[in-house]
């Protein structure tokens, strides 16, 4: 972690940042996060990931004190202060500290706000090789879509991936697979990609976005239409979709070889699509 987090006021050193046992955060998972991608000391994407973030906080009802000015002006000077070239910020916000009481504190409580920076190298070798997945049971609530603090479930399943050495573990309502516990997927059959449509089952993921948007531009077919744990072991390609993993193919899927078990040629495509959107 750099040097510095930002408390939504002011830089402070990491040793000198506390929680508070009441912070709603803490006590309810209260709450909502962001992960950005920092590239060459640039935020990547930025302007997508605080449109989701103002609406995580509005679908839970959180009233922000801050303009997104201040909240972007803030990030950039703890990725200056941090000399941050390659990595993520984490920013969350609570809906502040209160005595415990299931219901919403009084408007005069003030959100916390938390924000830390980390260097994270691009997993170049990883998105050359591929990667092996497991499928989990979806255990998550209906609103998936908002980028809540509440990930037990998606740390449950992430685990057992961890505990059998497979990158992600991707989920399943019934016979139908959502997402990764962090990434979103998508699958290739016949020339054409899949993936979960962007509704209340998936948190709508920035790199999912971008890469609908760059099948377009070459002319690749795609549908965003779910697709089964059978579609998925029996696809041509399939990939995973996130921040910190970009455009990550993989290979196997619990015991079964996904096409040759090597990255698939359309995954290829859009990995290379997607470097030029980067500014290294
Ligand atoms: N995870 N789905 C889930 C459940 C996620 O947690 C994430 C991101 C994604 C991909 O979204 P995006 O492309 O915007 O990163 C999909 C972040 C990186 C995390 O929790 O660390």
């Amino acid at each position: 972690m750099g040097t510095y987090v930002w408390d939504g006021e002011q830089l402070i050193q990491r040793e000198h940042a506390v929680v508070d046992i009441e912070d709603r955060g803490y006590t309810f998972g209260d709450g909502i996060y962001e992960v950005f991608r920092i590239y060459d000391g640039q935020i990547f994407a930025e302007s997508l990931h605080w449109e989701r973030y103002f609406r995580s906080a509005l679908a839970i009802r959180l009233q922000l004190p801050w303009t997104a000015e201040q909240l972007s002006h803030g990030v950039h000077n703890l990725i200056r202060a941090n000399t941050l070239k390659e990595g993520i910020v984490y920013l969350q916000t609570t809906r502040g500290v209160s005595p415990r009481n299931h219901s919403f504190p009084s408007e005069q409580v003030r959100p916390a706000l938390i924000a830390f920076t980390k260097t994270l190298l691009r997993p170049i070798e990883q998105m050359d090789r591929g990667e092996r997945i497991i499928t989990h049971p979806d255990e998550r609530w209906l609103r998936c879509d908002i980028k809540s603090l509440n990930l037990l479930p998606n740390v449950i399943a992430k685990q057992a991936a961890s505990e059998v050495a497979a990158f992600e573990a991707v989920l399943h309502r019934d016979e139908i697979i959502t997402e990764g516990s962090s990434s979103n997927i998508a699958i290739v059959k016949n020339g054409c990609i899949m993936t979960h449509p962007a509704n209340h089952l998936i948190l709508h993921g920035i790199t999912r976005a971008l890469v609908i948007q760059l099948a377009n531009q070459q002319r690749i077919q795609l549908k965003e239409e779910a697709f089964t744990v059978n579609d998925l072991v029996q696809a041509d390609e399939a990939f995973l979709m996130s921040t910190t993993s970009e455009i990550m193919p993989i290979i196997q899927v619990n015991e079964q070889i996904i096409g040759c078990g090597i990255p698939g040629p359309l995954t290829r495509t859009l990995q290379s699509a997607w470097a030029l959107l980067l500014p290294l």
